[in-house]
C-alpha cells in the first residue's frame, strides 16, 4: 500500500470536494490551529501539532486513520521504489503544475531542483508545457532536473535570474511560475540579511525570497503556483506588480488523494518517472544521516528511503 502524506476523513464538505488537505475532520489540534488560522485544515503525518501531531511514517508500522480514503493498493506492474512517491513528492509536484493552469506551448518557470520541483516539471510536460527552466543552485539537482526532466537549467548563484528569465521567453516573461520552495528559502545578498534579520526579531516567520521573484519574473495575466510550504507572516510582498500586471496566485497543501488512481497511470506510461529521486536507500538505523545529507544536501541526495531492517551503509 501506499498512504498519502495528507490525512482525509472522506465525509466532510472538503474531502467530498476533493480537496483534502483542507479537511475538517482529521486535525486533532484543530482548536490550536484555528487560533491562528482561523479556520483548522487537515492533519498531515509528520509534520507539526498545528497539523495534528501525527507521527511521521519513517517508521516499520504506522497508524492510518481513515485508511479507506488515505491507503492505496500498489498495482504490481508499478514498483514501490517508484510508488512510494505517490505518497507525497508526485501529488505536490502534479498539483503544482495543475494549479498552474498551464496550457499547451506555455513556458513554464519551477523555483526548486529538490524532488518537489523536479515532478512539477515533469508534471507541466505531462500538461502540454513546451519549455520548463528550473531554478536551484546545486549542481547536481540541476543536472537532474535537465537529465531525467528535460528541464533547461538555471543556477541562480551564477546567473540574474529576472534577466535569464526574461531573455529565454522573447522579454515576455513565464507564462506560469512555480514555487517549490517555501519558507526556507536560500537567499543571497541585502535580501539574506533583510530576511534573516526580520525573523531574528520575529517580524516574520517565513523567508519569501522565491514567491518575491516568481511574482516578479511571471508574464502579465500569467499565474504563480505556491506548493512550497509557507506558515506564517511574510514581508516586502510586491502586491503591487501582483495586481497591475493580473497575476493569478493559487497555493496549497496537496490533496493526494485525488490524484493517486491517475499518477499510478502516469508512472505506467512512463510520463512521470520519480526513480532517479531515489539517491539513497538506506535503513531506519540510518535515519539521522540520512536527515543530514537531505537537508544539507550533502552526496548529491535528492531522496533517502527508508527500507526498515536492511542496511545499505557500504554497499
Ligand atoms: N504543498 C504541499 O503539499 C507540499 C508537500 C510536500 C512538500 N512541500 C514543500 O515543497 C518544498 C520543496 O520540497 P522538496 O522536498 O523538493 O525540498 P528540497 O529541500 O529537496 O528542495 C528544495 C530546493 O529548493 C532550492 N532552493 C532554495 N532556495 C532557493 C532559491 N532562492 N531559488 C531557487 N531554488 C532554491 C534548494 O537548493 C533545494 O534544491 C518544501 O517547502 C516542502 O515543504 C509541499
Amino acid at each position: 500500500m501506499v498512504v498519502v502524506s495528507v490525512i482525509g476523513c472522506g465525509e466532510c464538505h472538503y474531502c467530498k470536494q476533493q480537496t483534502w488537505s483542507l479537511c475538517d475532520n482529521s486535525n486533532p489540534n484543530a482548536g490550536l490551529q484555528e487560533k491562528i488560522y482561523q479556520y483548522p485544515t487537515a492533519g498531515i503525518f509528520g509534520y507539526s501539532h498545528l497539523f495534528g501531531g501525527y507521527a511521521g511514517s519513517h517508521a516499520e508500522f504506522i497508524r492510518v486513520p481513515f485508511a479507506e480514503y488515505g491507503a492505496f493498493k500498489i498495482p504490481e506492474d508499478i514498483p514501490d521504489t517508484k510508488a512510494v512517491f505517490v505518497s507525497d513528492g508526485i501529488p505536490t509536484g502534479f498539483m503544482a503544475a495543475e494549479m498552474a493552469s498551464i496550457k499547451p506551448g506555455d513556458i513554464v518557470a519551477v523555483w526548486g531542483a529538490g524532488g518537489v520541483g523536479q515532478m512539477a516539471i515533469q508534471s507541466a510536460y505531462l500538461m502540454g508545457a513546451e519549455k520548463v527552466i528550473a531554478i536551484d543552485r546545486f549542481d547536481y539537482r540541476l543536472a537532474a532536473a535537465a537529465t531525467y526532466s528535460h528541464a533547461e537549467v538555471l543556477n541562480y548563484e551564477a546567473t540574474d535570474i529576472l534577466e535569464a528569465l526574461k531573455e529565454s521567453t522573447g522579454g515576455r516573461g513565464p507564462d506560469c511560475c512555480i514555487d517549490a520552495v517555501g519558507m526556507e528559502a536560500h537567499t543571497t545578498g541585502m535580501e539574506h540579511y533583510y530576511d534573516r534579520s526580520k525573523q531574528f526579531l520575529r517580524l516574520q516567520s517565513d523567508r519569501p525570497a522565491v514567491l518575491r521573484q516568481a511574482i516578479t519574473a511571471c508574464r502579465k495575466g500569467g499565474t504563480v503556483s505556491v506548493v512550497g510550504v509557507y506558515a506564517g507572516l511574510v514581508d516586502k510582498i510586491p502586491m503591487g506588480l501582483f495586481l497591475n500586471k493580473g497575476l493569478t496566485m493559487r497555493g496549497g497543501q496537496m490533496h493526494g488523494q485525488r490524484y493517486v488512481p491517475r499518477l499510478f497511470e502516469h508512472i505506467r506510461n512512463g510520463k512521470i518517472d520519480p526513480s532517479f529521486l531515489l539517491t539513497h536507500p538506506m535503513s531506519l538505523e540510518e535515519g539521522a544521516y540520512a536527515y543530514r545529507i537531505f537537508n544539507d544536501k550533502l552526496d548529491n541526495c535528492m531522496r533517502a528511503v527508508f527500507i526498515p531492517s536492511q542496511s545499505f551503509v557500504g554497499d
